[in-house]
Parts: C-alpha cells; structure tokens; sequence
C-alpha cells in the first residue's frame, strides 16, 4: 500500500466539515471588510522566498521544498502566503489601481519540512490577509482584530493577542546593537542553535522555545528602550485603537517574529490549549514596510497575518467534542420500482435547485433499509413514492419527527416541502 507522505494528512469526514466551515467563515469575514479574493502559485522562483523570508530563518534555511523543474528552473514549495501577494502585487502594478490601500485575502496550502508533531505539519493550510499601501496604525489595529474576530466568530475565545513593536529600521538596528553588546558575554549559557542566532540573527534568540525561562534571556534589554519617538508613538497608537475596538491584547517584548521581513508592529495570537504545546500559536503577522521595495516594487507598506487552518481545525474539535455537528439532509425520496424511481431522479433534482439539501437511494434497496437509511442521514422529511399514488398524481410526505404522513398533490409538492422544512 502506498500511504501519505510523512506530515501530511487527509482531510475528509468530520474534519473536512471544519476545513470548509473555517474557509467560509473567514471569506464571509473578509468580504465584508472589503478585502478581494487572491489566489497565487503554490510554488515560485526560490529567490522570492530567500530573499524575503530571510536567508537565515529556520524556513529558508531548514524547512523549504526546493526542486529544480524539467526546464531546470529553480523552484520552491510556498511556506507562506506574503512573500507570493507581494510578488503579485508588484508584478500585477496594483500599486496603480485607484483603489488604495490593496486589501486582500487568501486561503491555501504551504508547505515546511519541519518535524510533523500536534498542530504542526509539513504541509499545512493558511487564511490570511495583507494590506498594501497604508503605514496608518488605524490598518494594524484593523488586521488585528479582523483576526481577533475571526476566531471569535467560530467560537474559539480563550486566546490572548501578544504584541509587540520592532520599531523602525533604526530603532531596529540600535536594538540589535545593545542585545549583541549584552549577549556576547553570556552565549555560553544559551543553547546551540541561540549561539549560531546570535551571529546570523541575534533578535531570534529572544523568542527561542528552549531558552525562554533562563535568566539571560529574563534580563535582556526590552526592546521599548530603544524605539525613537516616532516608532514610539505609532505603537501607542496602535494601542489605542486595539482599546477602541475592544481588542484584549498583552504587550510582549519578546515577540519577535521567525521571518525577517517585519518592522513595527508584530504579534500572535494563542490559544490556552494545553494539548497543542509549542504549536499554540493560532495566528500570527506583523508590518512590512520594506518588503515591497526590497522586492523590486516602489515603496509601498504592508501589513497582514495568517492563521493555520489546521491547528484551528483541532481547536475547533476539541471545542465542540461533546456535541454533534448538525449535518442531517432536510429530505429523503423513497422509491422502488422503475417508475418510482425516474419520478425520484427528477424530483430530487428539483428539490436541489430549490436549496434544499436532498438524498435517495443509488443501491436498488428496499423500502425497509431505505427507511433506516433516511433516519441514518437524518431526514426531516421523508418523500414516499409507490406506483398507486403517482397514478392519482399523489405523493406521500412523512415528517419524520412527528411520523405523521400526508398525501400532496404532485403539482405542489415543492411548495410543501419548502413551506414545511
Ligand atoms: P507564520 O507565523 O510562519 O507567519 O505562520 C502563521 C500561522 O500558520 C501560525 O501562527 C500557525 O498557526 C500556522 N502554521 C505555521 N507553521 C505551521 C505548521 N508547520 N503546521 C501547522 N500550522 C502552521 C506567516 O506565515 C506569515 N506569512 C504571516 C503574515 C502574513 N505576516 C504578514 N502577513
């Protein structure tokens, strides 16, 4: 037997009823708040993704899917959705439109080759959306609690948003500075991969799993000491209309984020689900306001967040575990012989048209396993079609609550059964 390749799984049955549910919550959402549908590759040029994600964070250096195509292009799995909208953005001159600021949201697949574990997969799903065009805080605090909402709106309440400001490229780098400066003489007492960091990437030791609790990371220098005014007063800002909007957030200075294209704000959203470990992390983003113009584009800023489909679709398991999720049809045509059944095929398909969710037996069955099919779907209604009655243009309707059963003329059939569900 061939089986799934290792960090992937299937989607179908109950969780498949999740994965569309999560989609069209946050398509619903997003309309709404007027951001466009975009769709781009599932894989790109493989400079895009080293050049935006970063050389060296974890997903370029460890965790991207790099082929080379027939024509010997070199190609990359996408391990997230920014680095593609941007490309397209650019590409596409939406920077051109009248419309300004470009909002836009997505929903896909990508892929990382990490170590597969609860909530965490190689090839894993994202909702998300980018803003490009507007640096005002009014679009951070709105992308926030889109993503806030979103949750909220599928019944997942006990997250916590952390949040954090990077500051601009020179608060950024006087920041960089003074953490190096107060590293350098404790690396011994960081793990490995915080001692290779601290060369490459030292912001990323703040938010390192391992060392989180030690003492040098406790007493490190925050982040707050080092933004100018301006970035200062952009955070506060955003802080403010978080309030406005009735966003429960906690500031967190060691939010750094594992991509390097961020500046000003960044934060995650997590869940208090113990089960999920490290992976509770249900959704993240944060400012961009270089990627753009280091991409090739004019300068535009950006911001945006995805949330993992995946880790969204455990959460909303665990949630709901004791309850059933409602997926009964509303009616069930019986029929047996020839006759009865092309009757059926039409009247089935009319009843689809209509919007009403329809099943009738595709295995030549009788009518008793017919019956306990239609209570195993659930049916509300039960259509009983037999010879006799089609001939006095009759069908029989049965509510399968109350067992009471009733003869329709077949003319009005549809209008029963609508005026009746
Ligand atoms: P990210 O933090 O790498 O950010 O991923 C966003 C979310 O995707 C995570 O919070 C998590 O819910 C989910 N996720 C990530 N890796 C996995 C995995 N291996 N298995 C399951 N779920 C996973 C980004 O991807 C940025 N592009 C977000 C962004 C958009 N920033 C600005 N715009």
């Amino acid at each position: 037997m061939i089986t799934k390749p290792k960090g992937t799984y299937d989607i179908y049955g109950n969780s498949a009823k999740y994965y569309n549910y999560i989609n069209n919550v946050f398509a619903t959402i997003c309309e709404y708040y007027n951001y466009e549908y975009i769709r781009t590759p599932i894989f790109e040029d493989s400079e895009l993704f080293h050049r935006s994600v970063g050389e060296t964070t974890d997903i370029v250096s460890k965790e991207t899917y790099d082929f080379k195509d027939r024509g010997d292009r070199k190609l990359t799995l996408r391990p997230e959705g920014t680095a593609g909208v941007v490309r397209s953005f650019i590409e596409n001159k939406m920077y051109g439109e009248v419309n300004q600021p470009k909002k836009l949201y997505y929903s896909g697949t990508m892929y990382r080759y990490e170590r597969p574990q609860a909530g965490r997969f190689r090839e894993l799903s994202q909702i998300g959306v980018e803003v490009l065009g507007s640096d005002s805080p009014i679009i951070d605090a709105e992308v926030i609690s889109l993503a806030y909402r979103t949750l909220e709106e599928m019944g997942i309440l006990n997250v916590t948003v952390k949040i954090n400001t990077l500051g601009d490229t020179s608060s950024r780098e006087n920041y960089r500075d003074a953490l190096v400066r107060y590293l350098k003489p404790h690396l011994d007492k960081l793990c490995s991969d915080c001692q290779k960091r601290f060369a490459t990437n030292p912001l990323r030791i703040l938010d390192c799993k391992v060392d989180k609790d030690s003492e040098v990371l406790k007493n490190a220098p925050s982040i707050m000491d080092y933004l100018n005014d301006e970035s200062q007063k952009r955070f506060e800002k955003v802080l403010e209309y978080l309030d406005y909007l009735d966003v429960d957030y906690e500031v967190d200075s060691n939010i750094v984020r594992g991509l390097d294209y961020y500046n000003h704000t960044v934060f995650e959203i997590t869940a208090d689900i113990a089960d999920l470990g490290a992976a509770n992390v249900l959704g993240a983003g944060g400012r961009y306001n270089n990627l753009v113009s280091f991409l090739g584009g004019p300068d535009t800023p950006g911001i945006g967040f995805a949330s993992g489909i995946d880790r969204l679709m455990l959460v909303l398991q665990e949630l709901n575990k004791d309850k059933e999720i409602d997926d009964g049809i509303s009616v069930y045509v019986m029929a047996v012989n020839e006759e009865e059944r092309l009757t059926a095929l039409k009247l089935v398909q009319d009843l689809r048209w209509c919007e009403v969710k329809t099943e009738m037996d595709y295995l030549d069955k009788g009518l008793k396993a017919q019956f306990k099919q239609a209570d195993r779907l659930k049916a509300r209604l039960l259509i009983i079609l037999n010879s006799e009655d089609l001939q006095k243009g009759l069908m029989t309707v049965k509510d399968n609550l109350t067992k009471e059963e009733i003869k329709v003329d077949e003319n009005e059939i549809l209008d029963y059964i609508i005026s009746n569900l």
